[in-house]
């Protein structure tokens, strides 16, 4: 059996494992499908909880669901985290989430001060979400434009989150939206505390994955730049770097914390 190196632990309860997809769960055929069948026993025996952290749309979700092997997940959280679905079959978020992104947020305005720069290339409109507006923005570009457009969205009176991921993709969301806070949303919701949820991701937009409390999080192999960067700025015992890529490195990970013995 392993034992938690945090807590001093043996997980033989339910836990919170929360995922970002692409480049994280995603990836590697092989370990994914060893990953899933340790967890979906979890969940069996324990009432372990699975939940998706993805940037894209539920759209752009169920296409890559039609090809990957993913377990029925418990929640997704989509675009960045602007929309909680619970339920497969309905295709409406989850409205007390969505209720809670209303403060301070202007689509319109977002839009209208983005607009100024030609650097912003909008993404495809299935990525353009009420809660979510994202462009393409080169790294070289990104320098320069980032902190113009910060200020001056905040000239306009906007507060917003600004997320640049994997070198390319730039999210403009509310200021009360990202993963993190989704996934702080869900574990008030099942009463589960922040020292038995394991957080997974690769890329900027993983981030506020690994600020939720105690959160354990894993870093898979394969990050970004941006995200190991962020990682060596802000270590903590509760967060771990593996070597191995994608579900291949989740797996390093859960062991390392003790959440699987399998
Ligand atoms: C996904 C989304 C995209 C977003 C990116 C980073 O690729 O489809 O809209 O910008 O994640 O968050
Ligand atoms: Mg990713």
């Amino acid at each position: 059996m392993q034992l938690d190196q945090v807590s001093g632990e043996v997980a033989v309860t339910a836990f919170l494992f929360v995922s970002d997809l692409d480049n994280t769960l995603v990836g590697d055929d092989n370990a994914l499908k060893q990953l899933n069948q340790l967890l979906s026993q979890h969940r069996q025996d324990y009432g372990t909880k699975i939940v998706y952290a993805t940037g894209r749309s539920r759209k752009s979700y169920q296409e890559l669901k039609a090809r990957k092997q993913l377990l029925d997940p418990d929640a997704l959280i989509a675009s960045v985290g602007t929309e909680i679905y619970q339920d497969e079959g309905n295709d409406n978020p989850d409205p007390a989430w969505s209720e809670k992104l209303l403060g301070g947020w202007d689509r319109d305005l977002a839009v209208a001060t983005a607009a100024h720069y030609a650097d912003l290339v909008p993404q495809d409109d299935s990525e353009q979400r009420p809660f979510k507006v994202s462009y393409l923005l080169t790294e070289n570009a990104a320098l320069e434009v980032l902190p113009l457009l910060k200020a001056q969205l905040s000239d306009r009176g906007l507060d917003v989150n600004l997320i640049y991921s994997g070198g390319k993709d730039l999210d403009i969301l509310p200021r009360n939206a990202n993963k993190g806070l989704a996934v702080q949303f869900l574990q008030e919701r099942w009463g589960l505390e922040s020292t038995k949820t394991v957080a997974c991701g690769d890329s900027g937009n993983d981030m506020a994955l690994f600020s939720v409390g105690e959160s354990r999080g894993i870093i898979v192999g394969n990050a970004q730049p941006e995200l190991v960067r962020w990682y060596e700025e802000n270590r903590a015992d509760y967060r771990y770097l593996a070597q191995a890529y994608c579900a291949g490195g989740i797996l390093e990970g859960l062991r390392y914390f003790g959440f699987l013995d399998g």
